[in-house]
């Protein structure tokens, strides 16, 4: 084997198939099960999209009415769940929280079902566990947010559909529908994306049968990464830096020379933009007029111009998303579990496709360790 053959990052290395979505970066578009993800973000409340990517076809008036019962069944925060959180410190970093609370959901759903063998569950167990954590994580992220902030605990609202309820729960305002539709189209952004790094760990997680908790559990640590999910916080990070957009050039100019790396630009795979950026932009743009935060728009547009102009690289969905978090009221620290809110649903769908294909993911490695040698007298 040489240097060659060794593709670091797995760059551009095709491992597998996958029915769920396909990310072109030639056409730069992204299609859920065929359908283009703008024209979901556009028409389809999250909870539709959920279905489709689970199930591989948009709901009926009927699955959509019993996935909506589902997941109001299971949004409330579930007491020992909220016990669990209680017992973290405040400080602790929001993913670690909702990380956190994964594994436990986890640990008490598989409790007494069995041993290791069993722990997989079949594809209705599976499914059944995907909707629940769907339901709970806004009740997680929210409680989180709000105890942060030393707020009460806020019950879900059943006249409410998911992305308003998601807004009712971390609020406890009435959410105005220019706020809920933008939000929506964002958790539609950011719910699949084919073998992204977190998706493929739910994907190696479960290709050795492991169970559905444990794949989400390792996903959720690898969206953390600031080169990964994190990337929404820091670009809020870098806004506060730079604070408005007549000091861009001359952060831009410090960052470079010191080789930042300028969160919520560039892409492994989209080398020409974002298929998502414009859906998120225009969500963004219709809030700024929504808050009247037209420095916002500024000092976003700033820096996406002299970066592209300078550099030639674009942004991708963390870049508008971050920035439009921050307008509906969210926390900065907040951002990245409000992409696990929406990834959990791709990362399921793909924890069940890889289940069925019952294929071990174990690539090799190059060794470049000292020859063999033995120990002295052995
Ligand atoms: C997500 O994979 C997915 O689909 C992920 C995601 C999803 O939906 O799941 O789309 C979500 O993770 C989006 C990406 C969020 N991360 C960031 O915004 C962090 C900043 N971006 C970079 O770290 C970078 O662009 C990556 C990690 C996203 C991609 O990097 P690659 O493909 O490995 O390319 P690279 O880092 O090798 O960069 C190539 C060149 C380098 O210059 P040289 O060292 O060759 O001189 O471009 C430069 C890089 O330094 N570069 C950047 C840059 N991105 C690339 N320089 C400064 N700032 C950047 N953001």
């Amino acid at each position: 084997m040489t240097d060659s053959d060794i593709k670091k990052g797995l760059a551009g290395v095709v491992v597998d198939t996958t029915a769920i979505s396909k990310v072109n970066p030639a056409s730069n578009s992204l299609l859920y099960r065929g359908y283009p993800v703008q024209e979901l973000a556009a028409t389809q409340p999250f909870e539709a999209v959920a279905h489709l990517l689970w199930r591989g076809e948009l709901p009926t008036d009927e699955e959509l009415a019993e996935l909506r019962a589902l997941e109001r069944a299971h949004r409330a925060l579930e007491p020992e769940v909220k016990a669990l959180i209680d017992l973290l410190p405040v400080q602790a970093h929001p993913m670690d929280e909702v990380r956190t609370a994964v594994s436990a959901i986890g640990a008490t759903a598989l409790a007494g079902s069995g041993n290791v063998l069993t722990a997989g569950g079949s594809v209705e167990q599976n499914l059944e566990r995907s909707v629940r954590l769907f339901a709970q994580l806004p009740a997680i992220v929210a409680y989180g947010q709000r105890r942060r902030r030393g707020q009460e605990l806020i019950e879900p609202r059943d006249d409410l559909d998911y992305s308003a309820n998601f807004l009712w729960m971390t609020f406890g305002e009435d959410p105005d529908p220019v706020v809920v539709d933008a939000f929506n189209r964002s958790m539609i952004l950011y719910a699949e994306h084919s073998f992204n790094a977190s998706t493929f760990t739910a994907r190696v997680v479960t290709s050795t049968q492991s169970d559905l908790y444990s794949a989400v559990t390792a996903a959720i640590g690898a969206l953390k990464g600031p080169l990964h999910g994190g990337a929404n916080e820091a670009v809020m990070h870098i806004f506060d830096e730079i604070g408005s957009s007549e000091r861009v050039a001359a952060w831009l100019d410090d960052a470079l020379a010191n080789k930042r790396k300028i969160m919520g630009f560039g892409h492994r795979v989209y080398k020409n933009g974002d298929s998502r950026v414009p859906t998120m932009e225009a969500a963004l743009v219709d809030l700024v007029e929504h808050y009247g935060r037209h420095d916002v728009m500024d000092l976003y547009s700033a820096l996406e111009n002299e970066f592209v102009a300078r550099k030639g690289i674009y942004p991708n969905l963390d870049y508008p998303s971050g920035p439009a978090y921050n307008l509906i009221g969210f926390d900065t620290v907040t951002f990245t579990p409000l992409f696990v809110a929406a990834r959990v649903v791709g990362w399921t769908a793909h924890i069940l496709e890889q289940a069925a294909s019952n294929a071990l993911i174990r690539p090799l490695s190059s060794y470049s360790g000292p020859d063999e040698r033995h120990v002295p007298g052995s």
